[in-house]
């Protein structure tokens, strides 16, 4: 990025920008209070957990914890990186971004990136003017063999690669393309007569594009059976496999509209999908889906459907791409493609309408790995169902709403004519007796939690009344807060304080938290239900709890290393340890509300 943004604009923009009206265009929010809640968009949930706060400016999801500004709303959801979020706001709100100048190694990287994708563009438009001349009528030929007209291979910027040694070289060094340039983008290799020739000759072409619709690389598939059957770009400084999704540029309009991806294998299927009409389809390109493809993603949406072939290799991949799109937190159903056939097959023979009947049927999750395990087994005999029941366990206890829950129980209870209770009764052995709870419930002693509830309470109050800030020091100060989002939010407090910002908010906290933790721990506390009661009997009580767990955590530890002396016998030092014990436990008494 070659802009750098001054603080001063960054605090501007920040109350400029109304989060409930910037959050509402995704959420659909209600007041409740001084509050707006709405479902949550970072997690599943049927319920609202999830409270945008207009007056500090800040959001917090009780179900799964998420919880930021304006600022780490955009970045989550949009998958803007701070320097994109803040250019989208401040156009947003009409401010102008001063520009600073970059520096000459910037610079220098900037053009040269502009003149690869430049020397990109120019072999795009050599391939597509090869595919319309005399020497591409096979390749037209094949195109039209495929199925697709003239529209989509536009659409697509589908070329032809001549049968010839060195015909783009010759192209492009006519407009001054250097030689170490045609390597450099994988365009060109050394022949072993030490020539330069094309990399891709006799194959129809497939430009790549990033999701801003450069020309990044490209794949050139065999007219016949020839091999490799695809070729693609190698790595290049503009393109690196498993960091882009094929059609992204054409499809992101689509999957925003939709709220939907669809996932595809390769290059046919998707360009299949797109000239029937699916124009939610992008392809990972041969490779199993990547953390960076489903990063990329998130920028679009959180709603995936995998569509690949029905071969093994493709229910491979589908496995290992379901997994990955889950752990970035994604909705993930499965289209089955019957007959064993290829999407861009099914599209061809069955059209749109029956594609979208199949989309509507899509498994979920666990209804994919459940046919899948099923597979694996003989599901008629006893020893077949107790196999796939076992396999299944694991995931059986991975959902957490105890209605999907029974769902799939009486699924797996129907589909294996098996009886309910007894899945029952080994998921509850599975689970070692432990129920299994919520997303984000607290697991914590009762001790536990009014000690989180005190550390979170002093915090706010601290917030509202600085003057605050000295009891709490001569109380113990950072030493009182066991927790380390709490004591950190203390120090940071205590510092700014010091430094002479007495003014500051939970808001300004907020903004100032970098890590993701601690600023949903931060969020998380700023928004809980108003404290009831008397400010200063609640500031007070808790002070007098937190103390209590400090003496209680120092006898703890003095214990401890009590029980290590017994061992090794220094009756002195045990003794020594014991008076301070009691010392403490007389400290403690007077600790009384
Ligand atoms: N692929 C590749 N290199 C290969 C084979 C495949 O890069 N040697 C990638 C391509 O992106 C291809 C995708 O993997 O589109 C899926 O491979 P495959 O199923 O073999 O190809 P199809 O898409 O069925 O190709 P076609 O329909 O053109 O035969
Ligand atoms: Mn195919």
């Amino acid at each position: 990025m070659s802009k750098q943004i001054s603080e001063e604009i960054i605090e501007e923009l920040r109350h400029r920008a109304d989060i409930v009206e910037i959050i509402g265009e995704q959420v659909a929010l209600r007041k409740k209070g001084q509050n707006y809640t709405g479902l949550c968009p970072f997690h599943q949930e049927k319920t609202p957990s999830f409270v945008v706060s207009p007056g500090k400016q800040i959001y917090h999801c009780f179900g799964c914890g998420k919880g930021g500004n304006v600022f780490s709303f955009l970045m989550e959801r949009e998958g803007l990186t701070f320097h994109e979020t803040v250019e989208k706001l401040a156009a947003r709100y009409g401010m102008a971004l001063p520009e600073r100048e970059m520096s000459p190694a910037q610079q220098k990287q900037a053009a040269r990136t502009k003149r690869f994708r430049q020397i990109n563009q120019w072999a795009m438009e050599f391939f597509q003017h090869c595919l319309a001349s005399d020497e591409g009528e096979a390749a037209r030929a094949y195109f039209g063999s495929r199925g697709l007209d003239a529209d989509v291979i536009q659409r697509f910027g589908l070329g032809y690669a001549p049968d010839r040694w060195d015909s783009l070289c010759l192209d492009l060094k006519a407009k001054d393309v250097q030689d170490e340039e045609l390597l450099l983008l994988g365009l060109a290799q050394q022949s072993q007569r030490n020539t330069l020739i094309d990399k891709f000759r006799n194959r129809v072409m497939f430009p790549i594009w990033d999701d801003r619709g450069n020309v990044i690389g490209f794949g050139g598939r065999t007219l016949g059976d020839g091999q490799p059957k695809y070729l693609n770009s190698p790595d290049t400084p503009l393109f690196q496999k498993g960091h882009h999704l094929y059609a992204l540029n054409l499809a992101k309009g689509t999957i925003r509209q939709l709220d939907q991806v669809i996932l595809m294998e390769g290059y046919m299927d998707v360009i299949a999908a797109h000239q029937h009409g699916i124009t939610q389809a992008v392809a990972s390109l041969g490779t199993a889906l990547t953390d960076e493809q489903a990063k990329l993603l998130t920028r679009y949406t959180y709603q995936s459907v995998i569509c690949y072939d029905a071969d093994a290799a493709g229910e491979a991949a589908s496995m290992r791409g379901l997994e990955i799109l889950n752990h970035h937190g994604f909705q993930v159903r499965v289209i089955r493609i019957p007959d064993g056939k290829d999407p861009d097959d099914y599209i061809r023979a069955h059209g749109k309408e029956a594609f979208q009947k199949l989309a509507e049927k899509a498994l979920s999750l666990f209804e994919y790995k459940l046919v899948i395990t099923t597979q694996k087994f003989d599901r008629e005999s006893m020893t077949g169902k107790v196999g796939i029941i076992q396999a299944m366990l694991p995931e059986l206890a991975k959902i957490k709403s105890p209605v999907a829950r029974q769902g799939y129980i009486s699924l797996m209870s129907e589909r294996l004519s098996f009886p309910e209770a007894a899945i029952k009764e080994e998921l509850r052995r599975h689970q070692g007796g432990i129920i299994v709870k919520p997303a984000g419930a607290a697991t914590l002693q009762s001790g536990e939690r009014a000690e989180g509830r005190a550390q979170a309470a002093i915090l706010r109050l601290l917030l509202e009344d600085p003057s605050r800030l000295e009891i709490v020091e001569e109380a113990g100060g950072a030493e009182l807060f066991e927790n380390p989002h709490a004591q950190t939010v203390f120090v940071t407090v205590q510092a700014l304080w010091q430094a002479g910002h007495q003014n500051l908010t939970g808001e300004d906290l907020v903004a100032l938290t970098e890590a993701d933790a601690q600023r949903q721990w931060l969020t998380g506390i700023l928004l809980e239900e108003e404290i009831p009661g008397d400010p200063h009997k609640v500031f007070q009580d808790s002070l007098l709890t937190l103390k209590r767990s400090r003496i209680e955590r120092e006898i703890k530890k003095l214990m401890d290393h009590l029980s290590k002396l017994e061992t090794s016998g220094d009756a002195s030092r045990a003794n020594e340890i014991m008076t301070r014990i009691s010392g403490l436990n007389k400290e403690k008494q007077t600790l009384r509300p």
